[in-house]
Parts: C-alpha cells; sequence; structure tokens
C-alpha cells in the first residue's frame, strides 16, 4: 500500500543504486515538485548531491530567502545561488508582448543555469541531473507508463550537446498530492509544501505592461497582503491559485484624505481549477475580498483601486499574460 515512507525508503534505495559514488545536481525554482525531488535525492546520496537556484529576481516576497534558508535549514543540502535579477530585468528593459516576456525569461534561464552547472561540473564531474517530473507530465508528454521510477536519458531539454547528464525523475510515478505527502515527510517547510502552482516566468507575466524593480516591489507588496489574509481566513487550500496582476500601464483617479491620487489598480484572479486546464473564478467571501482591498488600498502607496476577475476559464486563462 501506498505511504509516504514507503516510497521514501523504496526511492532512496532505487537512488543509491543507481548513482553509487557519482556527482548529482539539480535545479530549485522554489516550487513543490524540485525542492521534493533533491529531498529525496538528498537523503540517498547526502553531499554527492549540489542543488542550484537561480533567482530571477520574479518571485515573490520570501520565497527566495524560503529556498535559500528554511530550505537549507530544514534539509541540510548544498546548494549555491546565483543571483541574476540584474540580468534578467535588463533582458526584459522596455519589452511588454507576453510571449516576448517568456522567450527572454526562458533563454536567459537556459544560461544561466548552464553557466552555474558547467562550474560545479568543473569542480565535481557530475553525472546526473535531478527533475521533478510529476506522473501528469509524464502522460502529457505521451511517456508512457510502466517504466521505472528512475528513467535516464541523454540531452536533458535545452543544455547543449557537450553539456551531458543523465536523468533523475524520482516523482514520476507521483501525483501532487502525493509529492505533498512525501515533501512533509522529509521535513519540507509548509508553506513550500502548499505553496500554490506559481509559472516559471514568475511576477513578470502578472505585470500588464514594462517589468521594472519598482513595478515588481509594488506587485509584491499586494501580493503579500493578498496571500497573508487567505491564509488567515483558512482558505488557502479552497483556491487552486490567487494571481494578483498589476495593470501597471493603466491609471485611475482616486481620492485619500484631502488629495487626489492617480494610482494603478491591481486584479485579483483567485480560481478554483482540478488541472489549470479549466477553471472558474473563486466565490471567496466578500469580507474577505473587502479585507484585502483596504489594505492594499492602506499600504501600497502606488494602489489605490482594487478590482475582482469574475472571469471563468474559458474563455479567460488564469494569467493575464
Ligand atoms: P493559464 O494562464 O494558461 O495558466 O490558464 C495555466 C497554468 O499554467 C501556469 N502558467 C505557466 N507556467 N510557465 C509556467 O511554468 C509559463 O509560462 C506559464 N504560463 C502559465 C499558470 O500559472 C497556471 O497554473
Amino acid at each position: 500500500t501506498w505511504t509516504s515512507s514507503n516510497i521514501i525508503d523504496e526511492q532512496v534505495a532505487a537512488i543509491r543504486s543507481v548513482v553509487g559514488d557519482k556527482q548529482v545536481i539539480c535545479g530549485l525554482s522554489g516550487g513543490v515538485d524540485s525542492a521534493v525531488a533533491a529531498a529525496l535525492v538528498h537523503r540517498a546520496v547526502g553531499d554527492q548531491l549540489t542543488c542550484i537556484f537561480v533567482d530571477h529576481g520574479l518571485l515573490r516576497a520570501g520565497e527566495a530567502e524560503q529556498v535559500e534558508k528554511d530550505y537549507v535549514a530544514a534539509t541540510g543540502i548544498r546548494l549555491k545561488v546565483v543571483d541574476a535579477s540584474e540580468r534578467f530585468l535588463g533582458a526584459l528593459d522596455g519589452v511588454t508582448d507576453p510571449e516576448r516576456k517568456r522567450k527572454i525569461i526562458g533563454r536567459e534561464f537556459i544560461r544561466v543555469f548552464e553557466q552555474a552547472a558547467r562550474e560545479v561540473d568543473a569542480e565535481r564531474d557530475v553525472e546526473f541531473l535531478v527533475q521533478g517530473t510529476l506522473y501528469p507530465d509524464v502522460v502529457e508528454s505521451g511517456g508512457g507508463t510502466g517504466t521505472a521510477n528512475i528513467k535516464s536519458h541523454h540531452n536533458v531539454g535545452g543544455l547543449p550537446d557537450d553539456l551531458q547528464f543523465s536523468l533523475i525523475e524520482p516523482l514520476r510515478t507521483l501525483f501532487k498530492d502525493e509529492v505533498r505527502a512525501l515533501g512533509t515527510q522529509l521535513g519540507l517547510p509548509d508553506e513550500m509544501v502548499q505553496r500554490h502552482p506559481f509559472p516559471g516566468p514568475g511576477l513578470a507575466i502578472r505585470i500588464i505592461g514594462a517589468v521594472s524593480r519598482e513595478r515588481l516591489d509594488v506587485l509584491r507588496q499586494a501580493d503579500l497582503i493578498a496571500r497573508e489574509e487567505l491564509t488567515a481566513a483558512g482558505l488557502d487550500r479552497d483556491v487552486w491559485q490567487f494571481p494578483v496582476v498589476l495593470l501597471a500601464d493603466v491609471r485611475s483617479v482616486g481620492v485619500q484624505g484631502d488629495g487626489r491620487t492617480y494610482g494603478h489598480p491591481v486584479v485579483l484572479r483567485p480560481v478554483s481549477s482540478e488541472d489549470a486546464m479549466t477553471a472558474d473564478w473563486s466565490r471567496l467571501p466578500f469580507d474577505l475580498i473587502a479585507r484585502i482591498s483596504n489594505r492594499i488600498t492602506n499600504e501600497v502607496a502606488e494602489i489605490n483601486r482594487v478590482v475582482l476577475d469574475v472571469t471563468s476559464k474559458p474563455p479567460g486563462t488564469i494569467e493575464w499574460e
């Protein structure tokens, strides 16, 4: 029968026999899957694993620290952090088109990760790369079923030919809720294990308009308030995701005290979903919406209006870009 401790024991044994005394790397994104995959591999081979965290500067408040501090404290994993926010912001400067944002972020990410992987490889002669592929990803990409828990093949997407690693995918038979249970069993911080899905391009696709450090700071503050209030209301598990979107090129007139303001709106986009293919807007309690709105407009000077997205998917997507 399925229990997280069975899975851990099985996977640890399997990983040990595949890896032997070779060196392993793993990229951490801040998300659940890579965090659990790395923790599992660390349990199996300890310091033969080096993790790489590329901080692209587009994460939400506290998320980079969660990886760099809490996760490392919980696991004892050796972590190489690359602060690449300057580089990502430079590459994104003035870019407003959603697909261009995605392309630029994807391209820069591979370049930065590749460089970091090369450095680790030069020091330790790396043989394996861990990926947090889940069962639904395997099915989606036509990988089929019944294969071994750990499948190795070469030429990992995006990495150049002369930088070849064999893949270790210890989560490829598991669903998300099983991965979360595993993460808890492995002692990972709750905020990380229960984290809602978050897009790779991060807050860049939640700023409608060009991305800048100032705009990211504004969005981070509003996003943190929404998350805090959702958690305080005990409703984290009731929503699939809760994007907060900054309409950076839109301004509207407001009034505060005696003064007229001319600020930006944010959109609250809480959605309910099973798999992100379709979604409905979450019927969050109005008093919760009101608290979030009051706090954002009181605490974030640049925001003077909060609106609620009441569009299902389709026709709307979950993200605004
Ligand atoms: P949409 O907006 O298409 O999003 O309804 C569906 C799910 O995918 C996430 N998403 C992304 N994830 N890179 C990612 O890793 C992306 O470029 C990206 N765009 C959307 C989104 O957060 C939702 O969970």
